[in-house]
């Protein structure tokens, strides 16, 4: 069969399996100089199946050494998502002869006989790592924190609170947020609740993630919660508040929903341990909709790229931006800026050879019009992204984009709102084989959405009546990092 780096559909710039099934990112953490990523995977097969923690390190965000699987099924279950920690004091005792210990902590999810008839199935395990998380060796006390009787009772994000030296456990559990503490790990104490009467519920909480963020001198809170179905553009997507902290209890500053991303393919993600003050969130490309259908062959998922999180002041108080991380720039080729003459009232590709492999896209305009930049190939794929100026809110279309027929809520149009109230509108672009991740406004309008075309989209046009002018125009064709 082709090599992985060619097959059809195969991300450029994406981390994805050599081979089976992924989903969530779990257990980022950074440590001694590598990022690492282990996700959700299911080695026998490429549906979702029994779930074991692969493995991936980088050292710079952008390129991916795949690593052999972390975390196997045992007695007591599944694999299920999960965060790790860096056991500094080594608090757990885990740490041996000066070695600090790496500490995942993870869902066992347990439906073998007897207990798939109760509602206990989840609970949550720990294992360490003495050697940079290569090999893992599971607590013999698991699991830590025992089911009282949620059906669902999953995905611990676990970060210390130094101000009371104590690790704090943010849990999904069903409709709301359930935080614990510990202070090694191992005992959990409940600490609150927070958000059965808030946010959107149109469907199960996973993957929460709690961190601090600062804002001009302040500090701030943000809690993320994955919520599957229920999101703006149907099934799964991820909201999020910022708010406060005390080390017991959330307070949020907001009432309103908000969403990371408005796209359907950015679920699940959290992010990284131990990074500083600096907060770097990878997300599961993909949706639960049709993750099983989607038409790749060897392998299914992929993650986003990574993005950088900041919090910014707009019209509704305190938001999150995502933006891609600044070490993708290593990925760069030659920019090729578009001559004003070309730039605006076009609808002929802009580009006479067509691009073969991932690209970036940069343009900004006045904002006084729609306007639509239309990514195809000569097999007739498009997909159309775009901003709306009477709806104030931007769009992608994929609905001419390739290969949908292999479920029905695939081939549609999604939409985000346009939350900068700036006259001049930037757009950055990531286009990769089978995936556009859309930064508007310096990241305040997020969306990333997969397509499977029949080759590249690599021709690039440009819809946009004189009114509007384009005021830079860029691409970068992107080197692969396989
Ligand atoms: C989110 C999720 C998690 C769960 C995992 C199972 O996509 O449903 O809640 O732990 O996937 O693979």
């Amino acid at each position: 069969r082709p090599q992985p780096s060619t097959e059809k559909h195969r991300p450029q710039i994406h981390f994805t399996p050599e081979e089976k099934w992924m989903n969530d990112p779990n257990g980022m953490v950074y440590y001694k100089g590598k990022y690492h990523l282990f996700y959700q995977y299911f080695p026998g097969g490429t549906k979702w199946g029994p779930m074991h923690w692969g493995h991936a390190s980088s050292k710079d965000l952008v390129h991916w050494d795949r690593l052999p699987v972390a975390l196997y099924p045992d007695s007591l279950g599944l694999i299920f998502s999960g965060s790790a920690v860096v056991d500094s004091l080594n608090t757990s005792g885990f740490g041996k002869d000066g070695k600090t210990p790496l500490v995942a902590i993870f869902t066992h999810h347990d439906m073998k006989g007897e207990r798939a008839k109760r509602n206990d199935f989840q609970n949550q395990s720990i294992a360490y790592s003495l050697d940079e998380g290569l090999t893992w060796k599971k607590y013999a006390g698991n699991p830590v924190l025992k089911n009282p009787g949620i059906v669902d009772f999953r995905d611990p994000k676990v970060s210390w609170y130094a101000e009371q030296k104590k690790w704090i456990m943010t849990l999904a559990t069903k409709d709301r947020i359930t935080f614990y503490s510990s202070p090694d790990l191992k005992d959990w104490k409940k600490e609150s609740e927070f958000g059965e009467k808030l946010g959107a519920h149109g469907g199960v909480w996973e993957c929460p993630d709690l961190f601090p963020l600062m804002l001009n001198g302040k500090k701030y809170y943000v809690l993320l919660i994955s919520i599957n179905p229920g999101a703006p553009n149907g099934g799964s997507g991820t909201q999020y508040f910022v708010g406060d902290f005390d080390g017991s209890k959330f307070t949020p500053l907001q009432e309103e929903t908000r969403w990371i991303d408005y796209g359907t393919d950015n679920y699940a993600g959290i992010t990284w341990a131990n990074t500083g003050n600096r907060k770097v969130f990878i997300g599961w490309m993909n949706n639960w909709t049709y993750a099983n259908e989607v038409p790749t062959e060897s392998w299914r998922g992929a993650t986003t790229i990574a993005r950088e999180l900041k919090l910014f002041n707009d019209k509704n108080g305190i938001s999150l931006s995502t933006e891609p991380v600044k070490e993708l720039a290593v990925l760069a080729k030659a920019t090729i800026n578009l001559p004003k003459a070309v730039r605006a009232g076009l609808s002929k590709p802009l580009n006479k050879t067509s691009l073969s492999g991932p690209y970036k896209l940069q343009l900004q305009t006045n904002g006084l019009a729609s306007f639509s930049v239309v990514l195809s190939n000569t097999a007739k794929n498009k997909l159309v992204v775009g901003y709306d100026k009477a709806g104030n809110r931007f769009y992608i279309d994929r609905r001419a984009a390739g290969n949908n027929d292999f479920n029905k809520e695939f081939a549609k149009i999604h939409y985000a709102p346009r939350i900068s109230a700036g006259k001049t509108i930037s757009l950055t672009l990531y286009v990769d084989v089978a995936s556009v991740e859309l930064f508007a406004d310096n990241g305040s309008s997020v969306m990333t959405d997969i397509f499977f075309p029949e080759k590249p989209l690599g021709l690039i046009s440009v819809q946009a009546p004189a009114a509007l002018i384009l005021k830079d125009f860029s691409y970068t064709p992107l080197k692969s990092i396989w």
